[in-house]
């Protein structure tokens, strides 16, 4: 398929893990991709990984989405470069780990939500604003929630309220944006598998494989593959969807080695 052919793409978070894939997928249906990560350094390291899978047409500019300023920077670059913007993807993400509830400074919860949140709406205020309500074809917006705004999971509340609070925003958007031409959905994945999972012991990962229905979890290219659909015409007459990727664990209680 080449359904980016010719459109401008930007993927926050697009230097690690499930962003690269999102990146690639993009790159290979035709598109010129703009890609970020927080820092001068990860993002030339997705660059050179990128480079090394063979894909082009592909510039990587360091920004931290939750710095106005940086934002505003990323965008004057893509202003300057591509002078247009199809398609807006949300990944960067603060996974908010290693601080249980009780000794979470409330500080802690602002950063999280500062990347997540006001990270995805500055984001996606500078895309419509300086691009999208210009442009005739306006433009598609998607944002990458979790399964854990639905069903939480442990010592991670500042992430799971960061997601829940994702996911009302991509509704909120839909209604005001939708009228101008912009339609904005999320895709919710569950486990995926990321570098952190090379560190899991082979009992952990089977242990969370067997929570899943499907008994896997999603490679980054099962995402981006949703991530796609969402941004593409095939998903022209959605818009404040959230469609979950995550073989299934959503619709279960109990996982079944607990369920007699
Ligand atoms: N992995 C899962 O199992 C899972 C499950 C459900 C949902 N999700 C969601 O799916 C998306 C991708 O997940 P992932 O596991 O691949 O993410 P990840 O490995 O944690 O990578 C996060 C990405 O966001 C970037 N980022 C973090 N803070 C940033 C900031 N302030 N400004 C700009 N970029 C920033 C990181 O860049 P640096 O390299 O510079 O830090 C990195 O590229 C995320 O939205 C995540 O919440 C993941």
């Amino acid at each position: 398929m080449n359904r980016f052919q010719g459109k401008i793409v930007l993927v926050t978070g697009g230097n690690r893990n499930t962003g690269l894939s999102i990146v690639k997928k993009f790159c290979d249906e035709g598109a010129k991709v703009y890609m970020c990560g927080s820092s001068t350094a990860s993002t030339q390291k997705g660059s050179d990984i990128l480079a090394s899978w063979g894909c082009k047409n592909i510039t990587s500019i360091p920004c931290d989405v939750s710095d106005i300023e940086q934002v505003k920077n990323m965008f004057d670059i893509i202003e300057k470069d591509a002078g247009r913007l199809d398609i807006l993807v949300n990944n960067a993400a603060h996974q908010g780990i290693g601080k249980p509830f009780t000794e979470m400074d409330p500080s802690y919860l602002m950063e999280v939500l500062g990347v997540n949140v006001r990270g995805g709406f500055q984001v996606t205020q500078q895309a419509v604003n300086r691009f999208f309500l210009k442009q005739k074809e306006r433009g598609v917006v998607v944002f990458l929630s979790s399964n854990t705004a639905m069903r939480a999971i442990r010592n991670r509340t500042a992430y799971c309220a960061s997601k829940g609070a994702i996911n009302s925003m991509v509704k909120a958007l839909a209604l005001d944006l939708g009228p101008l031409g912009i339609r904005v959905n999320a895709c919710a994945p569950g486990y995926i598998y990321t570098e952190r999972w090379d560190v899991l012991p082979e009992e952990t990962k089977q242990r969370r494989r067997l929570n899943c229905p499907l008994r896997h979890e999603a490679t980054g290219m099962d995402i981006a593959n949703v991530v796609a659909f969402l941004a593409s015409e095939d998903s022209a007459n959605m818009t404040g969807e959230i469609i979950t990727c995550d073989a299934g664990c959503s619709c279960q209680h109990m996982p079944e080695d607990t369920d007699f």
